[in-house]
């Protein structure tokens, strides 16, 4: 499969020349294939948000490139509008930025920007309502009588309605109740499936992160630590709770069992794995094998 995102050697620097200045992501190299859902983790101020905002376009390297789809994307400053149809952001609390009079027109805004028909538009946001639970009478309210995990609904179909090839999403859960957090991270991973969007999630929750994403960024003080399918990464438990970042709960509790000599493997991190190995140890010791 072919990179839609490539970073080579990206670095950003905050306020560069000033006396405060910051580096905030250091020689990142790394390729985002096509279609994958990857889950983006680090711990505060370890540089998630500055590495997507150039995903887009939103932020210019400081030093290194960035190619979306094969293209150099600053090569030409002029066509950076391009990318950020290409690519839609839908930043760390994005109900801030909802500012129409109906649900309906926040929705429409991104994809009245792109030269399309009104019927096209109309289309384009009557489906990305659907497809994050918002029905016909909440399109003709406003956007503030609205609950929290709906205003984050309507901002995420803004972004959708643009139908952008990667879909880029900075803690669209945080702050939510588990109900919430699940409708809508269950909905993002259902338009994955759907559509082939490429889907890159940031998140604070290794819980959500287990349970969606297919592979993993891990980002420490500026630098990218790791990368890998999300079971290889969580069999790097001791290493993440080195970085102060936590692992799942059933993680822990295989890491535990290990810690007391129980032959398991480490790289367990859903449920459905964690039943299938314990029955399967269980058999084992029937056996008279050593568990
Ligand atoms: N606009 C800015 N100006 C100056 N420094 C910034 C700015 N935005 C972020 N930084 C600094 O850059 C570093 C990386 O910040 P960034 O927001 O990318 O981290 P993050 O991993 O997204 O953190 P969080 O988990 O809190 O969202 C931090 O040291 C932060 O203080
Ligand atoms: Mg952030």
């Amino acid at each position: 499969m072919a990179a839609i995102i490539r970073a080579e050697h990206l670095s950003h620097i905050y306020g560069q020349g000033m006396p405060d200045a910051s580096v905030a992501i250091q020689d990142i190299n790394l390729s985002i294939e096509e279609g994958d859902f990857v889950g983006l983790i680090g711990s505060t101020g370890s540089g998630k948000s500055t590495l997507i905002n150039h995903f887009n376009g939103i932020l210019k390297p400081t030093s290194g490139k960035l190619y979306v789809a094969g293209e150099d994307m600053w090569a030409d400053p002029r066509q950076i509008r391009k990318f950020r149809f290409l690519v839609g952001l839908v930043f760390q609390y994005p109900e801030y930025q909802l500012f129409e009079e109906t649900v309906e027109k926040d929705i429409a805004y991104g994809p009245s920007n792109m030269g399309l028909s009104e019927e096209e538009i109309r289309r384009r946001v009557h489906s990305a309502a659907e497809m994050c639970g918002i029905d016909e009478a909440m399109l003709q309210k406003s956007p503030f009588e609205l609950s929290g995990g709906q205003k984050r609904r309507v901002a995420i179909a803004g972004v959708i309605a643009m139908q952008p090839r990667i879909l880029v999403l900075d803690e669209p859960a945080a702050g939510l109740d588990p109900e919430g957090r699940d409708n809508i991270l269950s909905q993002i991973k259902a338009y994955h499936k759907q559509t082939g969007t490429t889907v890159v999630l940031v998140s604070h929750s290794m819980e959500d992160i287990a349970k969606y994403a297919d592979k993993v960024i891990v980002m420490d003080q500026s630098r990218l630590a790791m990368y890998d399918t999300t079971e290889k990464i969580f069999a790097r438990a001791p290493e993440l709770l080195a970085m102060g970042l936590s692992v799942p709960q059933i993680t822990r509790i295989f890491l535990r069992l290990r810690e007391l000599g129980v032959d398991i493997p480490t790289d367990v991190y859903t449920m459905p794995y964690a039943v299938k190995t314990i029955l399967k140890a269980v058999e084992n010791k029937k056996g008279g094998a050593p568990v």
